[in-house]
Parts: C-alpha cells; sequence; structure tokens
C-alpha cells in the first residue's frame, strides 16, 4: 500500500473505495474458496465446542462491529455473546469463567481501554483471541491469538475500510466456531461461504450510489440533527452511521434500534429531521415498513436505504431512497454500510470540514 491519496480528495474517501479489495483479500484469508469453507489460519486458543459465553470487547467503531458479530455468532455458531464498551469492562470486575474466550477488536491495536480490556480478562484466566488490523501493535503481541484484518493502512481518523474488513473477519470466525460447535452442517456452511464470497463485488456495486448521496448530503448539511434507525445486524450499523456523521460533520446523530422508535425517539420526529432507514430485504423487513410508515405519518422527512422494490412502494412517502441490490440478508449490513460512509463523508465535505482530521479525535486513543 503507498500512503498517498491517489486521486481522491481525502484518505477517507481513498480508504472507502478500497473496500472491494480489501474485503476480497481479508476474507480471502479465512475462507477456503475451493472447499466453501472457513479456513482459520491458526488454531483458536480454547476448544469452542464446549465453550458456554464468548466476551467481545472494543472501542468506537470497534465496538460496533463486535456487536454486529454478537448477532452472526449467536446465529451461526449458536454462542452466547456478551459484547462490552472497553472502558467500562475494565473497571466492573467482570466474572469471567477461567479457560473462556475474551475476544478483542481494535484497527490500531493501541487503544488504552481495550489494551487493559486484553489484560483484564487474561488476569481472569481468559483467553485472548483479538481482531486487529496492525500486526506489530501491542494488542496483538499480547493476545494468544492475533486475527489480522488486512485493510492495509487506514489514515482517515474515521474508521471506514477497517470496520468492514472487522467484519469479514468476524463472519468467518463465526462459521469456523460454529462448525466446530456442530451448529453449521457443510451444506450451510458452503451457503454462507458463497453469500461472503459475493461481498466483495456488491460492496463495488454499491460505490454506485456515490453522486446519489452527493446530493443527499447538500440537504443533511443543513440540518442539526438527524435520526438512524433499523433492526438486525442493521441497527449496529445505524449507530455506525450516527456516529460516523457526528465524527466528521459534527451534526448531532442518533443510532437506534427501529422497535424503539416508540419508546423516546418518535417524540422527535417532525418536518426538520432526516430519518435514515437502513431497511435491507431481511427477516424483519415487515417491521421495518412499520416503523417508515410512523415516521412518514408523523410529517418526518424519511430518507430509505433499501432495494428498488422498497423505493417504489415508498416513492410518495420518502424524501430520498439510496438503492442497493439484492444481498444476502444476513451480510447486507457489510454492503449497506458503503451508503452509511458516503452520507457522512460528503455531508462533512459540504460542510467543509476536514474529514479525515475531525476536531478534538485522534485515530488512536492511546491514553484513557
Ligand atoms: C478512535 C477512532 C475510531 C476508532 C476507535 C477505536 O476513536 O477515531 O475510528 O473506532 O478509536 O480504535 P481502534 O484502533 O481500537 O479500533
Amino acid at each position: 500500500f503507498l500512503i498517498d491519496k491517489g486521486n481522491y480528495r481525502h484518505f477517507m474517501a481513498k480508504e472507502i473505495h478500497e473496500q472491494p479489495e480489501v474485503v476480497a483479500r481479508t476474507l480471502a484469508h479465512y475462507l477456503d474458496m475451493s472447499s466453501g469453507r472457513a479456513a482459520l489460519p491458526f488454531d483458536l486458543p480454547v476448544d469452542v465446542a464446549k465453550l458456554s459465553r464468548l466476551t467481545i470487547c472494543g472501542c468506537g467503531t470497534a465496538y460496533i462491529a463486535g456487536l454486529m458479530g454478537k448477532y452472526w455468532f449467536e446465529r451461526f455458531a449458536r454462542l452466547p455473546v456478551d459484547i462490552e464498551i472497553a472502558s467500562e469492562f475494565r473497571y466492573r470486575d467482570p466474572p469471567l469463567e477461567p479457560g473462556g474466550l475474551t475476544l478483542l477488536i481494535s484497527q490500531s491495536g493501541e487503544t488504552a481501554d481495550t489494551l487493559a480490556s486484553l489484560r483484564c480478562a487474561k488476569e481472569h484466566g481468559q483467553k485472548v483471541l483479538s481482531v486487529v488490523n496492525v500486526a506489530t501493535s501491542t494488542i496483538a503481541r499480547e493476545s494468544d491469538i492475533a486475527a489480522l484484518t488486512l485493510a492495509g493502512p487506514e489514515i482517515g481518523v474515521a474508521s471506514t475500510k477497517a470496520f468492514t474488513c472487522q467484519l469479514a473477519v468476524l463472519a468467518c470466525l463465526a462459521l469456523a466456531i460454529g462448525r466446530a460447535r456442530g451448529a453449521l452442517d457443510d451444506a450451510a456452511e458452503a451457503k454462507v461461504v458463497a453469500e461472503l464470497m459475493a461481498l466483495p463485488g456488491l460492496i463495488a456495486e454499491a460505490l454506485a450510489c456515490e453522486s446519489r448521496v452527493e446530493s443527499l448530503a447538500r440537504e443533511i448539511a443543513k440540518v442539526h440533527n438527524v435520526l438512524y434507525l433499523g433492526r438486525g445486524t442493521s441497527y449496529p450499523l445505524a449507530l455506525e452511521g450516527a456516529l460516523k456523521l457526528k465524527e466528521i460533520s459534527y451534526i448531532h446523530a442518533e443510532g437506534y434500534a427501529a422497535g424503539e422508535l416508540k419508546h423516546g425517539p418518535i417524540a422527535l420526529i417532525d418536518e426538520d429531521m432526516p430519518v435514515i432507514v437502513i431497511a435491507p430485504r431481511d427477516a424483519v423487513i415487515e417491521k421495518t415498513i412499520s416503523n417508515m410508515q410512523e415516521v412518514a405519518a408523523r410529517g418526518g422527512r424519511l430518507i430509505l436505504i433499501g432495494d428498488s422494490a422498497l423505493a417504489r412502494d415508498f416513492a410518495a412517502e420518502a424524501e430520498a431512497a439510496i438503492v442497493m441490490g439484492d444481498i444476502a440478508p444476513d451480510f447486507s449490513a457489510m454492503v449497506y454500510a458503503v451508503p452509511i460512509q458516503l452520507i457522512a463523508y460528503h455531508t462533512a465535505v459540504v460542510m467543509g470540514k476536514d474529514a479525515d482530521q475531525p476536531r478534538n479525535l485522534a485515530k488512536s486513543v492511546t491514553v484513557e
């Protein structure tokens, strides 16, 4: 990787566009394409068939990747997951079983709270697996096993390609652990591996929404608050969308599980507030649609990210629609991440903010 911006205005734009390539490379490291199976390049440090739970820890975007991973570990490996914000975990004296497994996620491998969580887990007799982007980092060195994301150097402060590569590794880990636990048979695994292998191409296609996102960003740049909604794996992606937007455009944004709309944020909805609904065609799409109707009925500014049929159905109600292709529901969030990242990026650009170096934020937070 050459550390320059190439033809891009910002590293963040370059890194968003690198995702088809780096996600493909990362998947190739953890999948055996010919047999259609997950193939980890290491032995896991515990017998996962006997594992009663998995603790996942991280900060910022890495935490959000872990939250999405929870859905996959539960679904493919039937493994209970505790997902923890590292700065909470390290001070809570959590009851951890000796011989259990803690999974740390960190792009830099140097985040102080995540590193402290690693040491805390070890003190409790846990084995430690980390998903890291920097092979020589402290977290990588202190882990029993470091599972590398092959994203290459990430320069933009707001994480983009490291996030989707973290998701790729987590999905592969969930498959490998699912097989070891007897939760996934060969045919099911082959089907999921094929779905994963299709992702780089789908991510490349999703980048075509950029000009549509640019015009949407000109509208978002005028507001003070944005709400993101999603269900299932689109819920962590809603958190990530809100985090990205506030990090680099300084617009206040919140991500919510769509089902929680009626428990609070619905009170905020008016003609000034864009509500970005992440609505892939998955098992809960009908529920998400009823949330979209609730937003529209209250005069909210509905912006949807979904397939062409959904965009057609909401042509009258939605102020804007970002149309995505057909994607296997379990992994739609890895593709829908592209418009989510581009919305934040282009809004920051329209507002004249430095997307690569947002105020007050550091790429790697090595002190508390
Ligand atoms: C900082 C960065 C974020 C990142 C977080 C965790 O807040 O600005 O982009 O997600 O740290 O960093 P890590 O290197 O541990 O993934």
